[in-house]
């Protein structure tokens, strides 16, 4: 039995920590910030963007210049919809094949009678914006990690060095905590230590694993 898992939750709020956490149960992990790096890195992609934005956007190599466009589209709303427009249908079909091809190569395995054994397989699609990309469709449970809006501002003024006006423009520019736990079938509460964050998700994926 396969059961997939959709990790997802405001920035900051632990999704990798948690997705950390499931690997070393076992379950195998799509990455959904890895996707979205390489879509940003695909020829096509950034021609969009050169199209949408203009030349300054990409460096002399004619690669992204990450920073100017964040700062434009944290600022700028309908300049993050028009990115999004470029990258999610493209981050939406790689996540989709990449669950495809996991849930190919479990029933292959569990066809060829290797790994009988293994009668739980897990995968957890880590993505920011998995409801926002309607992806929460694909996955049997919908995991949300939630911490206090005070607590998501400290830890990602202190993860990725920025300011408060910017950390806040982040948090504003996405779906809020609560609308996306009007989605959950998990809350997941990470305002605490990283132990006990540990502790739900075992008992979170053990129960899963008991329905399979
Ligand atoms: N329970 C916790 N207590 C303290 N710091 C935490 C906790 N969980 C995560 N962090 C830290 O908070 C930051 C954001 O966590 P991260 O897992 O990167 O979030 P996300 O993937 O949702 O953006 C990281 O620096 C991480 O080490
Ligand atoms: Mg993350």
């Amino acid at each position: 039995m396969i059961k997939t898992i959709g990790l997802t939750g405001s920035i900051a709020t632990g999704k990798s920590t948690a997705s950390k956490y499931l690997q070393e149960l076992g379950c195998t992990l799509i990455d959904g910030d890895v996707i979205a790096r390489e879509v940003a890195e695909d020829p096509r992609v950034l021609q969009a963007i050169r199209v949408a934005f203009g030349g300054e956007f990409l460096d002399d190599e004619g690669e992204l210049r990450r920073k100017k466009l964040g700062a434009l589209v944290f600022n700028d709303e309908k300049a993050m919809k028009k990115l999004n427009e470029i990258m999610h249908p493209a981050i939406q079909s790689k996540i989709r094949d990449q669950l495809k091809a996991f849930k190919d190569s479990s029933r292959n395995r569990r066809a060829s009678g290797f790994q009988v054994e293994k009668a739980f397989d897990c995968v957890v699609i880590d993505g920011a914006l998995l409801i926002e990309m309607k992806l929460h469709s694909l996955v049997d449970e919908v995991w949300v990690v939630a911490i206090t809006k005070e607590e998501q501002l400290r830890r990602l003024m202190e993860r990725d060095g920025i300011s408060k006006t910017d950390a806040q423009k982040k948090i504003d520019a996405q779906m809020s905590t609560e609308e996306k736990e009007t989605f959950a079938d998990v809350v997941l509460d990470n305002s605490r230590d990283p132990e006990d964050l540990r502790e739900q998700i075992e008992q979170e994926f053990f129960r899963l694993k008991g329905k399979a």
